[in-house]
């Protein structure tokens, strides 16, 4: 009982000290520590070993114990949240140069990074694709507890924060940072005053608003405590004018201040629904831009957020979907809606003498093979050429990214020979049971 009274007495700053008073021989060294020093003294205490300190890297730790006989047991265990563990000898107790090679090693890693993106876990892969394609590269992926934290290089570190902010694609998704990785700090209250220092510079007076974003975000409630009373700025929760920035990396608090991105332009466009996001992303990676002069029609289209893409690109739609249709989206000039299925749509006649230049599907169906069918059931109205994307929504889903490419795969297979440059995308905007293929119809 002892030994849980000392664990819960140790603080988190006591925790995170280093200490260099530690005996050596109740001092183990693990080598890569797969949880965080709290996590650790968790570990230690629960197969009762009495910890009296914990020193956490990223690649090593040091945990000193309260007595021989519980750094003993503590070695004995098998299978704890770290890679291996040694008793520390008198080379690897150097802490002080440990700790210094480990930091040193870790600035080297943060030098070229002038930008950072916190994403959920699931959509890492993909924001980075979409950020690599417009020119700011992934250095490094963070775990940042359930979200990942990108580390990214990017020319313009404002222009970053401002142009994610108003992708309609990730600013759902994404929180935009600028951060200065050539100067690291060490603990919170220097990143506060490095924080002090930038809002300084750049504030316009006590009248600009500052608003506080950080990684991992519970961090932020700590720095905008430590600005507090400040008079070259206010603090401000809601629309701001600069926005200051703080990652933890590891042991370092990279730091960063932006002119806050514009709030009206960055909100998420009122949409007739969210999937209208999936088709600007497709549309995006099609590099088509532009649709006036086009006729398009979408199959499976209510609520109506794929008409409305296409109607903002400037092409005409024939909506096909049983369901309604939004009613402002309905109502604009430039639509049709057969409220039908899309094959009593064709039986009935509905499509005759129809051309089409865009062809959409984005339909709920049994099997996914029934979007590749409903495709080339439509082909006398397709014109060669005709830009396909076309859903194709797995009804037996993985659990994990990579199964699900699999099994998407047998149905991106039989639509190759239809289209020219067909390409499957797992779009940020997309389910993990989701693929899109976009391409472009090959005729007869
Ligand atoms: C995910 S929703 C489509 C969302 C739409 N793309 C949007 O942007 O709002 C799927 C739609 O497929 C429609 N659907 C299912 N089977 C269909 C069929 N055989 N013919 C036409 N639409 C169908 C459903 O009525 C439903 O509205
Ligand atoms: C080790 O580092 C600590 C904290 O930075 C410092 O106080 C101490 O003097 C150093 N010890 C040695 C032997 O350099
Ligand atoms: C219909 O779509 C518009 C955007 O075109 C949106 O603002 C509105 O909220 C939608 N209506 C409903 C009922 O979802």
């Amino acid at each position: 009982m002892a030994c849980i009274r000392v664990v819960l007495a140790l603080s988190l700053t006591r925790i995170n000290a280093l200490s260099t008073t530690a005996a050596p021989t109740k001092t183990l060294f693990l080598a890569k520590p797969t949880v965080n020093a709290e996590a650790l003294l968790q570990h230690f205490a629960a197969h009762g070993c009495c910890v009296t300190d914990v020193d956490a890297h990223t690649r090593f730790a040091f945990v000193q114990f309260e007595s021989d006989a519980d750094a003993n047991r503590a070695l004995a265990l098998e299978n704890g949240p770290y890679r291996e563990a040694k008793r520390a000898h008198a080379s690897i107790n150097d802490r002080n140069a440990t700790a210094a090679a480990a930091w040193d090693a870790l600035c080297a890693k943060l030098r070229g990074v002038t930008a950072g993106a916190v994403v959920p876990r699931s959509h890492a892969d993909r924001v980075a694709a979409r950020l690599a394609a417009r020119g700011h590269e992934t250095l490094a992926v963070e775990q940042v507890g359930v979200e990942r934290l990108l580390l990214l290089r990017t020319r313009d570190p404002a222009a970053f924060a401002a142009e994610t902010s108003a992708d309609a694609v990730l600013a759902g998704v994404c929180v935009p940072l600028a951060l200065d990785g050539h100067k690291p700090v060490t603990d919170v209250a220097a990143a506060a005053d490095e924080i002090d220092e930038l809002l300084r510079d750049a504030s316009a007076g006590a009248s600009t608003r500052v608003r506080v974003r950080t990684s991992p975000p519970a961090l932020a409630a700590e720095i905008t405590r430590r600005l507090e009373g400040a008079t070259a700025y206010a603090l401000a929760p809601g629309q701001a004018d600069l926005e200051a920035h703080v990652a933890v990396v590891d042991r370092a608090y990279v730091c960063g201040v932006v002119a806050a991105p514009n709030r009206e332009q960055a909100r998420r466009k009122q949409v007739a629904s969210r999937a209208y996001f999936k088709l600007e992303e497709a549309l995006d990676l099609a590099g088509v831009e532009d649709l006036h002069g086009s006729h398009a029609l979408d199959l499976g289209a209510a609520p109506g957020g794929w008409t409305e893409s296409l109607l903002d690109r400037g092409a005409s739609v024939v909506a096909v979907d049983p369901g309604a249709l939004n009613e402002s989206v309905g109502a604009r000039p430039g639509v049709r809606h057969i409220q039908k299925k899309s094959q009593a749509a064709r039986n009935d006649g509905d499509l005759d003498g129809e051309r089409f230049d865009v062809f959409v599907c984005d339909m709920c169906l049994h099997e996914p093979g029934d979007a590749v069918a409903a495709l080339e059931a439509c082909a006398p109205h397709l014109k060669p050429g005709a830009l396909v994307v076309l859903a194709i929504k797995l009804t037996q889903p993985a659990k994990s990214t990579a199964l699900n490419d699999k099994r998407a795969e047998p149905y991106v297979e039989r639509l190759r020979p239809l289209l020219d440059g067909a390409a499957a995308h797992h779009l940020v905007a997309s389910r993990t049971r989701e693929r899109t293929v976009v391409g472009r119809w090959r005729g007869s």
